[in-house]
């Protein structure tokens, strides 16, 4: 049967450890988070266009008709996400909009079908991404991503308990800037993206073994650190790093593309780190682990 309409959700995510290395073939952590994207189609006449719809960006149709049909659709988009904050608010889409598509369709998708159609709207976005942000968004819970020269490596991993708080620096990073400046100084980093990648290896380790909070928020810091080395980070960023850890977080660090966007921490107490940020005037939240699909 062909539905009249069809709704899917789908979550967004951060990287615990590995961005940037994870496009030069080094393995990634992330999670997916308790908030996301609703996509609704609905059956209509002539071009397929945007509806409800909070967010203007000449990108998003185009973007969207990588995996939809030129005509006879209206779209809603509804997100919690903030957008451009490293925050996967595109990956979400992405995923949202391939599953709602398959179920307006009655079609049944499994992960590496999903995987592979929201590499349309997420390249035409970002450029040449890894694929880690929509394989976390439509694998939920805790993933491991490695890009290989056979297809993406992508393997669930099992967390801890992890209490998390999110700072919002108030800019947005534009992620295929950021990747082509990276990129460009591909060279000289090399030996920092190789230490990304070893950092990734021990944190897995480490949340394997249910290390103390101490050890796994300090691998998280060193990645900061290493994020600033290759030249991702920027001051603000930096100062929200330290606020937290000034506030009593044992790890804090950028995550996504940078040049902007979200600082993530990892905390026992979110309280007093809640309150030094809002003083400072970043706002900031709460953010839980999206369960594991299916
Ligand atoms: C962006 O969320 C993560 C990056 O590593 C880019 C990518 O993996 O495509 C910066």
């Amino acid at each position: 049967m062909n539905r009249q309409a069809a709704r899917a959700r789908a979550p967004g995510k951060l990287i615990l450890a590995g961005e940037h290395a994870v496009v030069y073939g080094h393995p990634a952590l992330a999670i997916a988070v308790d908030r996301g994207t609703t996509v609704t189609l609905r059956r209509s006449r002539g071009p397929t266009r945007l509806g409800r719809c909070a967010v203007r960006d000449p990108r998003l149709l185009p973007g969207l008709l990588t995996v939809l049909p030129e005509d006879g659709l209206e779209v809603d988009i509804d997100s919690d996400l903030p957008v451009g904050r490293g925050m996967g608010s595109s990956a979400a889409l992405a995923v949202a909009v391939v599953r709602a598509h398959a179920a307006l369709q009655d079609e049944v998708l499994d992960f590496a079908t999903t995987h592979a159609r929201a590499f349309g709207p997420e390249r035409h976005f970002h450029g040449d991404p890894s694929g880690v942000d929509h394989a976390v968004s439509a694998l939920g819970g805790g993933v491991r991503y490695m890009r290989t020269p056979t297809g993406p490596r992508i393997a669930p991993v099992s967390l801890p308990q992890l209490e998390l708080v999110v700072v919002d620096s108030g800019s947005a990073g534009n992620t295929a800037q950021l990747v082509a400046g990276v990129r460009a100084r591909r060279r000289q980093v090399a030996p920092i993206l190789d230490r990304i990648g070893l950092l990734v290896e021990e944190l897995t380790g480490s949340l394997g073994r249910g290390a103390s909070r101490t050890e796994i928020g300090g691998l998280l810091t060193e990645n900061h650190r290493l994020l600033c080395d290759i030249g991702v980070s920027t001051p603000t960023l930096d100062a929200i790093v330290d606020a937290c850890l000034a506030a009593g977080a044992h790890g804090a660090k950028l995550a996504g593309a940078g040049g902007g966007g979200v600082v993530l921490a990892l905390v026992s107490d979110a309280a007093p780190v809640l309150a030094a940020v809002a003083a400072a005037g970043w706002p900031a939240f709460r953010v839980g682990v999206a369960p594991v699909e299916g």
